[in-house]
């Protein structure tokens, strides 16, 4: 039997619909290689925000006028998006928030208030962004329970080895992981973690912000309870973000916020909550930016997440090679594609990553220097500060071989 042809996306085709593409920096046409920061935006996503803004928009779950229904339809519709993209078993298990962060801080004051106390073990990663590390310091501080971490080797490959001591010291009650390092572009063993986690009874949550907008991203085969993820890394607004968790243990949840939208009933006394997903959105939802994540949703699925999921992998594949290239350049993290995604993180020699972010931008190459938002992990590989360049759907090999002169150009203006 012949091989499934590898699903193919056109590059040129997808950078015709993102208007920033077009910039001319310094003189040369925009190079955006930090697509693990921020996603840039097709066209599609802009219009749709901009029409909804110029013909719908009207406060949503409120009016009964024409405006009102149109708003609450097109917000409740991007409900449903988020729901078939993570395949989710129902709309009910989907809950907007203004991002990742915001989405983790849900659950860990929630969840993690009604079920941890002293004796308890919370488990995360060094590999993790702040985001995925200090809601779980203010838990363990507020309830008496124990954070514990699981460490990585120097290619930030995890050491799972260290789980069944962990488990002896008490009840693991939450075990909270990225599906990619945002820094590495690492993938840490997930199904493993599941099965770890399940069998000691804990919840697993899973911080997806890296792999919703690059790969289909199944919640039902993935196994996990929670999952996180960002509008903005998605080609949608900012502003937007959304939890997925089970319904059973959603349901069982008192608020995160409180106030309008969120309550079924209140009397000066007394007030009782709204049914899922609205009770843990409190006040006037981000309701344009949610038609703008629906709309980039819809991009998404148009071009195909199998197919952007494998232009990744080959762009990182390339750049992998390509900056094995330079002389004196460390790549941190593995160096084979099919450990990792889109996401490269280097040294060069003792340059500053500051110094070398900034000689990019003079070939309009746009990559990100410092920690990452990963603190822990980069003083764990013993650096200050790494370079980091991340690939998206419009990345093309052209960008990659302009990130390498750039390097060259590094390395003559730095003498290294
Ligand atoms: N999480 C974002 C990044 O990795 C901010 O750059």
């Amino acid at each position: 039997m012949a091989a499934a042809p590898t699903p193919l996306l056109d590059v040129e085709l997808v950078r015709r619909d993102f208007p920033i593409l077009e910039r001319i920096i310094h003189g040369q046409p925009l190079a955006y290689l930090d697509s693990a920061s921020t996603a840039q935006k097709p066209q599609q996503m802009l219009a749709a925000v901009t029409r909804f803004y110029s013909t719908s928009n009207a406060n949503v779950h409120r009016g009964v006028y024409t405006l009102g229904v149109e708003s609450t339809d097109a917000f409740e519709g991007a409900r449903d998006a988020v729901a078939r993209l993570l395949n989710a078993r129902s709309r009910r298990e989907v809950i907007f928030t203004r991002n990742t962060t915001e989405a983790i801080n849900l659950v860990a004051k929630t969840y993690g208030l009604q079920h941890c106390g002293p004796g308890d073990i919370i488990v995360s990663t060094v590999l993790e962004h702040h985001a995925n590390i200090v809601p779980w310091q203010v838990l363990a501080q507020a309830t008496g329970a124990t954070l514990r971490f699981l460490d990585c080797d120097d290619a930030g490959v995890l050491q799972l080895d260290a789980l069944d001591g962990i488990a002896r010291e008490g009840n693991v009650r939450i075990v909270a992981v990225t599906h990619q390092s945002n820094t590495l572009g690492v993938r840490p063993p997930l199904a493993q973690l599941v099965a770890w986690a399940h069998a000691q009874d804990a919840i697993v949550l899973l911080d997806a912000a890296q792999t919703v907008p690059n790969r289909p991203v199944d919640v039902q085969a993935l196994g996990v309870d929670f999952l996180a993820f960002s509008g903005h890394k998605t080609l949608g607004p900012t502003g937007i973000g959304a939890l997925w968790g089970r319904e059973e243990l959603l349901a069982g949840l008192e608020p995160f916020l409180t106030g309008g939208e969120m309550i079924r009933s209140v009397r000066l006394e007394r007030t009782a909550w709204n049914t899922l997903p609205w009770k843990f959105e409190a006040g006037t939802p981000a309701f344009a930016e949610a038609v703008g994540l629906h709309a980039a949703i819809d991009y998404l699925e148009g071009v195909g997440l199998t197919a952007i999921d494998a232009h990744e992998q080959a762009i990182t594949e390339y750049a992998l090679a390509r900056l094995q290239e330079v002389p004196k350049l460390r790549i941190i993290g593995p160096t084979s594609a099919d450990l990792r995604g889109g996401v490269v993180s280097f040294v060069l020699d003792d340059v500053h990553p500051h110094d070398i972010a900034e000689i990019l931008d003079r070939h309009a190459v746009c990559v990100r220097a410092g920690h990452h938002c990963t603190q822990p992990l980069i003083e764990r590989l013993g650096l200050p500060a790494t370079v980091r360049a991340s690939f998206y759907l419009y990345t093309t090999t052209d960008e990659i071989d302009r990130l390498i002169v750039g390097l060259l150009d590094v390395r003559r203006i730095m003498g290294v």
